[in-house]
């Protein structure tokens, strides 16, 4: 595992990265269909759940219990260190889980959740890190709910192609993990090739450096898109 996040890396990140992480979760917010989880209690009983994966010092949980009142929030990633920041973030919120664990291509990417569990499961700025990540998520589509939402947000390589070979390339040699982006265009097919169908998705700008794409998925056949009023 990456010991990138740890320490004063984890301790500092959200002052560090203040500016990305706010453009890049309010583009992952802009694509979830909240409507959608808003009308689970309804549909279903019983509360939304959501998990974050990798969800890091826990802002996008913390902006999702706001966004959809009663929300059971799940949160998992590798660093104990960025957990602590989630567990502060997240202090005083009910029913809110927060677990270690290391994201992988299991049956459930490795987590320790039942299969079918997620109404909504996010994975932001964090797919570039993952070793398989057509695996990976496969195994987070076996924990959506039918019709449940898959939204995976990351940031994109740029042109020209030699320059950004060589930017991953020193990305690797910092976070000493095998830093992999992709373009929406294989983002989709990774998708795809996981059994999901992407039916919404957003390309983005933070600055002059950073470049987003941002979907929205589903399980493919029978667990379509849910419609809901
Ligand atoms: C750039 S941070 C993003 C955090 C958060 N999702 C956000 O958007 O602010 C990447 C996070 O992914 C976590 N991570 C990387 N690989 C992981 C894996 N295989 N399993 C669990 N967490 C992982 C890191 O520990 C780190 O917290």
């Amino acid at each position: 595992m990456s010991t990138y996040y740890t320490g004063k890396r984890a301790q500092h990140y959200n002052t560090r990265w203040h500016t990305y992480t706010a453009r890049t979760l309010e583009e992952t917010k802009a694509i979830i269909d909240v409507a959608a989880l808003r009308f689970v209690p309804e549909r279903l009983g019983r509360c939304p759940r959501v998990l974050d994966v990798a969800c890091g010092t826990g802002i996008l949980l913390r902006q999702l219990l706001a966004l959809v009142p009663g929300v059971e929030a799940y949160g998992v990633d590798a660093s104990a260190d960025m957990l602590v920041q989630a567990r502060m973030a997240l202090k005083g919120q009910l029913h809110v889980h927060l677990e270690r664990a290391q994201i992988g291509r299991g049956e459930t990417a490795n987590l320790p959740y039942a299969q079918e569990t997620f109404d909504l499961i996010t994975c932001t700025n964090a797919l570039h890190d993952m070793p398989e990540p057509a695996g990976m998520l496969a195994g987070l589509k076996r924990l959506l709910v039918p019709g449940g939402q898959l939204v995976v947000e990351d940031f994109a390589p740029r042109e020209p192609r030699f320059f950004w070979a060589a930017f991953e390339w020193l990305l690797r040699r910092i976070e000493r993990n095998n830093v992999r982006t992709y373009t929406l265009f294989e983002a989709r097919a990774l998708c795809q090739q996981a059994g999901l169908h992407v039916a919404s998705e957003n390309v983005f700008t933070v600055d002059w450096l950073w470049h987003g794409w941002v979907v929205r998925a589903y399980r493919t056949s029978s667990e379509a898109a849910p419609t809901h009023a």
